[in-house]
């Protein structure tokens, strides 16, 4: 069957060949593959129960979709532009293989509501998936996490030195992010999954069909309630750009903190051989691309959320062919998030690795623990305005003197305030100014370890 047999009598003549191509979206919306052949079954079955069409026809449909099915794993079936797209790719195959009863499968259907179908059902999968990618991740931040517990590393703020921190408390930080990904997800799988099945072109249909019945059988919790609004409505695939749009977001900060992390400058990792490539110029040279490509890529991610809004914005109801264009956006969103959530989850596995001894040096070689001499005079009556002050004479006098603030003796301490006395050294040591951060959500090692205890029973990760 060749693409003009699909209009009605009313065309006399073929597509401009240019024009053809234009218009067709084969080429990409073969991804529905599987999701236009359930949705096509469910409708046959609908039809089948509804008595539109025999019980007979309706199996026999069914068999024909299930043949279409095998063949496309095998690669024998292969549409080509003249199709136009994969909804009539599909029926005309089916055409070919039952004859006169391949023309009642679109009863009572258009393409308009059948596309709609297709793009949830397959982001729904694909939500699954990406759930799944994202457990993985905080997986493997948690089993990162549990092996530094113990250890420390520079917290910054404005990337200037602030207070050290307990690694783990750093790495969960990002295990949180990705929760609040996973919730996110969610919550947009449920506006994903209502069937605008039977809406038909715009108005609904005069055919006794029960659009109950299909979305039962689809798995979708409820129907469009209202027609033009369910063949039009492109918010579920914005609010899942959204949605991974984010997740780039927290792809990129990670990536950007690992790619400062292995430079010579902080060395606080280095990059095993698995997951870092070579220049091919310069011998010394390795290259932290994981975490490059997955800061790069997240503009993709971004830029189909714009061109999808910008697509939206403007159109009438119901349905208009503009929202062909939501497919290859939709499609390389997803990709593009599950490629760098894969890819960031095998660099967190096996990529990296702490240089402890680099950790333990920087936090110790700063003026980090300044905040906790403060914490340490206002714990005796000082107010901390004016502690903070005297800190910063505190300070001012080291730096002077070319030395850090456990250098500095106790005489010295006392020429500036005499409220210190000489357990201000073991106040000021970077382990002992972790351990005191008792905050609820703090880098303190008890609340860490209440941190960790919380995720690994959510994540249900054993401990290593
Ligand atoms: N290929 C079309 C799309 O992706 C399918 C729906 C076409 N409907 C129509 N009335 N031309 O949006």
């Amino acid at each position: 069957m060749v693409l003009s047999e699909a209009w009605s009598d009313r065309f006399e003549e073929g597509l401009n060949p240019f024009v053809e191509r234009f218009n067709a979206s084969i080429e990409f919306d073969i991804y529905l593959l599987q999701e236009d052949i359930d949705g096509s079954i469910a409708h046959a079955r609908m039809l089948g129960a509804c008595g539109v069409i025999s019980s007979e026809d309706a199996a026999r449909l069914e068999v024909g979709l299930e043949t279409i099915r095998t063949e496309a794993a095998s690669g024998q079936f292969q549409p080509g532009v003249e199709d136009e797209d994969i909804h009539f790719a599909i029926e005309h195959r089916l055409i070919d293989l039952l004859g006169p009863l391949g023309k009642k499968l679109h009863t009572g259907r258009s393409r308009n509501d059948q596309v709609g179908t297709d793009m949830r059902l397959w982001l729904r999968r694909r939500i699954d998936e990406i759930d799944k990618d994202l457990e993985r991740l905080q997986k493997a931040l948690l089993t990162m996490s549990e092996k530094h517990s113990n250890t420390l590393i520079p917290g910054y703020t404005h990337l200037q030195r602030a207070q050290p921190l307990c690694l783990a408390h750093h790495l969960l930080a990002y295990v949180e992010m990705l929760g609040r990904d996973r919730e996110r997800l969610l919550d947009v799988r449920a506006r994903v999954n209502i069937s605008p099945l039977g809406s038909a072109a715009l108005a609904g249909t005069s055919v006794l069909i029960d659009r109950r019945h299909t979305a039962e059988t689809l798995g979708f919790s409820r129907i469009y309630a209202n027609s033009l609004d369910a063949v039009s409505d492109r918010d579920f695939a914005i609010e899942f750009m959204a949605a991974s749009s984010l997740i780039m977001v927290h792809l990129s900060r990670l990536a950007e903190e690992i790619i400062l992390w292995a430079s010579e400058e902080f060395s606080f990792v280095s990059l095993t051989d698995r997951c870092a490539t070579g220049s091919s110029l310069m011998p010394q040279k390795k290259n932290p691309d994981v975490p490059e490509l997955v800061r790069g890529k997240t503009g993709r991610v971004f830029g189909h959320l714009q061109a999808l809004l910008t697509m939206m914005k403007g159109l009438p109801l119901a349905y208009n062919k503009d929202l062909q264009e939501d497919k290859e956006a939709l499609f390389d969103a997803v990709n593009t998030t599950k490629s760098s959530l894969q890819a960031m989850s095998i660099l967190i596995e096996e990529g990296l690795e702490f240089c402890p001894d680099r950790l333990t040096s920087a936090v110790e070689s700063d003026f980090s623990n300044a905040t906790d001499v403060a914490d340490y005079l206002v714990a005796k009556g000082v107010p901390f305005r004016e502690a903070y002050q005297i800190v910063g004479r505190v300070v001012k006098t080291s730096l002077a003197k070319g030395i850090l603030l456990r250098d500095l003796t106790l005489e010295q301490w006392q020429e500036i305030h005499s409220a210190f006395a000489d357990d201000i050294y073991q106040k000021i040591a970077p382990r002992h100014v972790v351990a005191a951060k008792v905050s609820e959500g703090g880098t303190g090692f008890e609340r860490v370890q209440e941190q960790l205890q919380y995720w690994r029973k959510l994540l249900g990760a054993s401990k290593e």
